[in-house]
C-alpha cells in the first residue's frame, strides 16, 4: 500500500485523543470513522472538533469552506467492523489497559482488510505485546501523538518487534500529511523517546518533593525566569498527580525501582488532591491557573540540574537504539514536550564538568543511581556522538 491508497481511517475511542487525531486526519482531507462505546462519548467527541475547527474559522486560520469540508468527512458508529472495514489505517486510542488493548485488536484483525494498517496510541504500554494478537504484527505499529493533539506537532513512530520498515515508513508520511513531525523510534522499549528522557526528572521531582529543602515554587520560579511556560511542578499538577504517579510506578516496574512514587505524592494521591482537576495538588488552582509564589527562586537545586538529567537520559536513549540520529532525539523532545530546543542542541554549549557535578551532586543527595553521569557525559563525547 502507498500514501495515496490511504482514503479511509478508522479511529477507535473519542476521549481526550481520539477526537484530536480524528481532527488532525479531516483536516487533512482523510475520511475518518469514529468508534466509541456510547453514542454520547462520539457526540461529545465531534462537538469538540467542531468547536476547535469553529475557533480556528473564526480566527481566519481556515476558511469556513474548509471547517465545513472537514466536518462532512467524519462519521460515526458503535459498532468496530463497520469502523474498521474497508479502512486502510486503523488508530486505537482507547484507555491504557493492556487487556481491553488486546480485546480491541483482536477484533479489529478478524474484520478489517487485510493489507490494512493498525497502529496503538498507547503512551506506555508495550507495542510488541499488543500487536502479539493482530494476524500481520508486520503491519502493527506504535503511532503516540500528545496531548492536545490539534497542537503537538510530533508523533513518535514505533517500532514494535515485527514491525516492518514499509508500515513505519507508510506511517510517516501519514503523519506528515495529517501535518505532525514523524520521529521514529527503532525500538520498543519503555517512556518510548520523549517520555523516557523526561523520566528521570520526573522522579527527581518527587524526591525533591520529600527532601523537603527546595519548595516547589522556588523550582518553579527558577524554570519560569529562563522562559518555561510552565514549570515542572506546574505542569506535574497540569498533568494530574495521579497519572504522575502510575507513570513513575511503570517505569518502576520497567526501568528501576528507584522510580517509584515518593511519600509526597502517595499521600496527596491519598487525599484526593491530584493538581488542576480537582483544584488542589502540589499547588492551589483557581480559574484554570495554579497560584504559585514565584518571589522566592532556588539558588540550590537550578536549570542546570534539570538539564544535566535530561541530556544524560538522551545519551543513555542514543546507545540502547531508540532513535535514528541525534537530531531525531531532539526534535523528539523539542516538538513533543514543546521545548526551546532538544537536550542535545542545550547541552551544546555547557562544559563537560559542569554537568558530571551536577548528576554527581544529585545522585549522592537523592540516592538516585540512575541520576549517575554516563562516560560520555564525564569525558564530553556526547557533543559528538552519532554526529
Ligand atoms: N491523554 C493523554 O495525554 C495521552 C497522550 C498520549 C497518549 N495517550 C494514550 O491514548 C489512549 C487514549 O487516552 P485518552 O486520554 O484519549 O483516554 P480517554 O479516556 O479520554 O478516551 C478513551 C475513549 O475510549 C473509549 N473506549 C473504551 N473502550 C472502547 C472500545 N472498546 N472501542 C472504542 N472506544 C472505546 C472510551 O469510552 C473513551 O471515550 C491511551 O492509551 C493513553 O495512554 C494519552
Amino acid at each position: 500500500m502507498n500514501i495515496n491508497d490511504v482514503k479511509k481511517i478508522a479511529v477507535l475511542g473519542s476521549g481526550a485523543m481520539g477526537h484530536g487525531i480524528t481532527q488532525v486526519c479531516i483536516q487533512a482531507g482523510y475520511n475518518v470513522v469514529m468508534r466509541d462505546i456510547k453514542q454520547e462519548f462520539l457526540d461529545s467527541g465531534v462537538a469538540k472538533i467542531r468547536e476547535s475547527l469553529e475557533f480556528l474559522a473564526g480566527k481566519g486560520k481556515i476558511s469556513a469552506e474548509d471547517k465545513d469540508m472537514a466536518l462532512s468527512l467524519i462519521k460515526t458508529t458503535l459498532d468496530t467492523k463497520e469502523a474498521v472495514s474497508n479502512a486502510q489505517v486503523i488508530i486505537e486510542a482507547v484507555p491504557e489497559i493492556m487487556d481491553l488493548k488486546k480485546t480491541v485488536f483482536k477484533e479489529v484483525s478478524e474484520s478489517c482488510p487485510a493489507d490494512a494498517i493498525l497502529a496503538t496510541n498507547t503512551s506506555t504500554m508495550s507495542i510488541s505485546e499488543i500487536g502479539s494478537v493482530v494476524k500481520n504484527p508486520e503491519r502493527f505499529v506504535g503511532l503516540h501523538f500528545f496531548n492536545p493533539v490539534n497542537r503537538m506537532k510530533l508523533v513518535e513512530v514505533i517500532y514494535g518487534n515485527k514491525t516492518s520498515d514499509a508500515t513505519v515508513d507508510l506511517m510517516c508520511e501519514i503523519a506528515k500529511k495529517i501535518n505532525k513531525i514523524p520521529v521514529k523510534v527503532m525500538k520498543d522499549r519503555p517512556g518510548f523517546i520523549v517520555n523516557r528522557i523526561n523520566a528521570p526528572n520526573q522522579a527527581l521531582l518527587s524526591a525533591i518533593l520529600d527532601e523537603g529543602k527546595v519548595l516547589p515554587q522556588e523550582l518553579d520560579a527558577v524554570m519560569k525566569k529562563i522562559g518555561a511556560k510552565m514549570a515542572p511542578f506546574e505542569t506535574a499538577d497540569f498533568v494530574g498527580l495521579d497519572v504522575f504517579c502510575h507513570t513513575l510506578d511503570y517505569y518502576a516496574k520497567t526501568l528501576s525501582p528507584q522510580y517509584k512514587p515518593g511519600k509526597f505524592l502517595t499521600s496527596k494521591i491519598a487525599k484526593k488532591e491530584l493538581g488542576m482537576k480537582s483544584g488542589k495538588g502540589i499547588y492551589e488552582w483557581k480559574d484554570g491557573k495554579a497560584v504559585i509564589d514565584t518571589s522566592k527562586a532556588s539558588e540550590d537545586l537550578t536549570p542546570v540540574h534539570l538539564l544535566a538529567v535530561q541530556v544524560n537520559e538522551a545519551v543513555k536513549v542514543w546507545k540502547e537504539g531508540l532513535a535514528k540520529s541525534i537530531q531525531d532525539i531532539d526534535d523528539a523532545v523539542k516538538f513533543g514536550m514543546n521545548a526551546f530546543a532538544g537536550p542535545f542542541a542545550l547541552a551544546a554549549g555547557m562544559q563537560p564538568q559542569q554537568l558530571t557535578d551536577a548528576l554527581n551532586s544529585l545522585t549522592k543527595r537523592f540516592g538516585l543511581d540512575f541520576l549517575k553521569p554516563e562516560p560520555e557525559i564525564i569525558d564530553g563525547s556526547f557533543k559528538t556522538i552519532g554526529r
